[in-house]
């Protein structure tokens, strides 16, 4: 099982913005944390970063094919990415979205979410720790999804 991890816009400066609004861990500390559990786990993880809206795009259609899974925290343009929201819903892969914050007692502008629509789930308010959530919650829906598959080959078989 192959799992991306797609970071959005600032949260590369995690560690140096905002601390009491997103804590201290820098994001190298929380991949290293989020790929020790998954060596554990037996899952492969890809960690990606960028700040521009089109990589992001890019690299969701980059999973189709190549991943079993995505964790998106896709930050400010969570709120505004009619783009994000496309690639998510075109690759139709299990898509877990991690807001480090509570992005619904915030400000008014963050309660609007384009991307939740198309995501399996949404982990908020959670700080870092969210992520572990995420890979957690994915390793459930992987599971799921393959006694799913397995029970309908049996009654294919059956057949
Ligand atoms: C965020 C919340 C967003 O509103 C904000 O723009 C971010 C981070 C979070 O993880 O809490 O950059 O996605």
């Amino acid at each position: 099982m192959k799992i991306v991890v797609i970071q959005g816009p600032n949260l590369n400066m995690l560690g140096i913005r905002e601390q009491q609004v997103y804590g201290s861990m820098k994001l190298e500390q929380i991949h290293a944390q989020m790929k020790e559990f998954a060596t554990q786990s037996e899952i492969e993880i890809e960690f990606f970063q960028s700040n521009l809206e089109g990589e992001i795009v890019d690299k969701i259609q980059e999973c189709y094919g190549d991943a079993d899974g995505i964790i998106i925290n896709a930050a400010a343009y969570t709120h505004t990415s009619i783009a994000i929201r496309d690639a998510i819903s075109a690759v139709n892969l299990p898509t877990i979205e991690v807001h480090i914050s509570n992005i619904h007692r915030r400000e008014e502008f963050r309660k609007q979410n384009m991307i939740a629509p198309v995501c399996t789930s949404s982990i908020v308010g959670f700080g870092p720790f969210g992520y572990h959530l995420a890979m957690v919650g994915m390793i459930q829906i992987m599971n799921e999804l393959r006694a799913v598959q397995e029970m309908q080959k049996q009654v294919s078989e059956a057949k």
